[in-house]
């Protein structure tokens, strides 16, 4: 498999079959922490590879597939590229985590299931979400054509095309499908391929990793000199990796003592890359890569450096303790179905802010119209100018209200 060009996310509301669709598409069920399978739904970032090909001989849609042959004629298919998918979930608590997703996607697929009326909660808290961030290329899948009547999916297709009328997905091509029967996989490929382009990304700069996971991969009793260091997994925005290189991730690890906390980059030296599957000599810009670390794996376990940014020391963004925000609110709180209207943001409250894929909590220290002053709990590395997902809380949820550009 050759290395991911493009990341494409899997968006949409709890059980609409995101997870079946990668699982379709790439052969990998992504749910594999064991609350993902005891209480059925996604809860972490889940991804998969897979390499799109093309039958030469087939017309289209038939000739798109994932196989080494082409299913219809069985002659050998063609490869095109490979992306790496990255499976947001859906449940309405997990918002945090599908924004930390978006934050790495270059396109993204709105999964609707057509025998739930369109649109629900999240449905609309999603697209909301990709708008926001600034995803625009994007494809709508109907979902579970397997369970409707063709009057039924019809009359679906006309409430998606009402739903998304002046929305970013306006335009999107609407395919449908059923992931668990794997009915016209072809043609949503096909619609991927034109719709989803692979990102121009600069290998120029120095290299900049948003970590969207972090592992320890030992097993439970593994000898110490068999332990393998830290793994960080995420997507390369600019620039190259290679085994060998020395990387600094930052804000890095927090340090408390004599009553003061701080936050200290971590510095370490990478001893392999995985991406497609295999090892790689050279990491490059645009999909998912696994990286293996020196960093003593307690660093790594559980997510933990989940949000921060990795890359050549001395060449990363800042790193902010507290910053101004020029903002831009929603109209109303969406993703309930009591759509209550947005006030203005006010001095002391507390907001969730999801800063490429880092998510902290901030409290406002000054608000303007426009502008607020937030000083944040965790704090977070991101150029000046980088788009903020500000989300309030109302009743028991965070909720997304808006964006705001952090000011230099
Ligand atoms: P979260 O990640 O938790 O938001 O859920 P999800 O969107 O990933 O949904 P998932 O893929 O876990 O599917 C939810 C349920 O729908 C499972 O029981 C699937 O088997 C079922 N399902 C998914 N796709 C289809 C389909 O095309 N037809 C039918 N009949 N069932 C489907």
């Amino acid at each position: 498999m050759s290395q991911p060009c493009v990341n494409i996310g899997m968006v949409g509301h709890v059980d609409h079959g995101k997870t079946t669709l990668v699982s379709a598409l790439s052969g990998v069920w992504t749910d594999t922490h064991s609350e993902e399978m005891k209480r059925g739904i996604s809860i972490r970032l889940g991804y998969a590879d897979t390499t799109f090909r093309k039958c030469p001989n087939c017309p289209e849609p038939q000739c798109y597939t994932v196989s080494d042959r082409c299913e219809g004629c069985g002659e050998p298919s063609e490869e095109l590229r490979t992306v790496s998918f990255v499976d947001a979930p859906g449940h309405e608590t997990l918002m945090a985590t599908m924004l930390s997703g978006a934050a790495i996607m270059d396109g993204a697929i709105l999964v609707i299931a057509a025998n739930e009326p369109c649109p629900q909660p999240q449905t609309k808290e999603h697209l909301m979400a990709i708008n926001i961030i600034g995803i625009k290329n994007l494809v709508i899948v109907q979902n579970k054509i397997d369970l409707v009547s063709r009057e039924q999916l019809i009359e679906h297709y006309h409430q998606i095309k009402k739903f998304v009328k002046g929305t970013v997905a306006e335009n999107a091509p609407i395919v449908p499908i059923s992931a668990q029967q794997n009915t016209n996989i072809d043609a949503l490929i096909q619609a991927m391929e034109e719709m989803i382009p692979t990102p121009v990304h600069k290998q120029d700069k120095p290299a900049h990793m948003l970590i969207a996971r972090s592992f320890d991969i030992n097993k439970p009793g593994t000898a110490i000199a068999n332990i393998s260091g830290g793994v960080i997994g995420g997507t390369l925005t600019e620039g190259v990796l290679h085994p060998g290189d020395e990387l600094e991730i930052c804000p890095g690890i927090k340090i408390e003592s004599e009553g003061t906390t701080r936050w200290k980059p971590v510095r370490t030296k990478i001893t392999r890359i995985v991406a497609g599957k295999e090892n790689v000599k050279e990491a490059t810009p645009g999909g998912l890569l696994a990286v293996g670390t020196s960093l003593d794996p307690t660093l790594t376990k559980s997510d933990s450096l989940t949000g921060q940014v990795a890359g050549i020391p001395g060449t990363l963004p800042p790193t902010h303790e507290s910053f101004a925000l020029d903002l831009q609110l929603l109209d109303r709180v969406v993703g309930v179905t009591d759509e209550e209207k947005i006030g203005p943001i006010k001095t002391s409250e507390p907001l969730m802010l999801n800063v490429g894929t880092a998510t902290t909590v901030g409290t406002v220290t000054s608000a303007r119209k426009d502008i607020a002053e937030v000083k944040l709990k965790r704090p977070v590395c991101a150029e000046i100018g980088s788009t903020v997902a500000i989300s309030r809380r109302v009743g028991s949820r965070w909720r997304l209200i808006g964006v705001g550009v952090i000011k230099g």
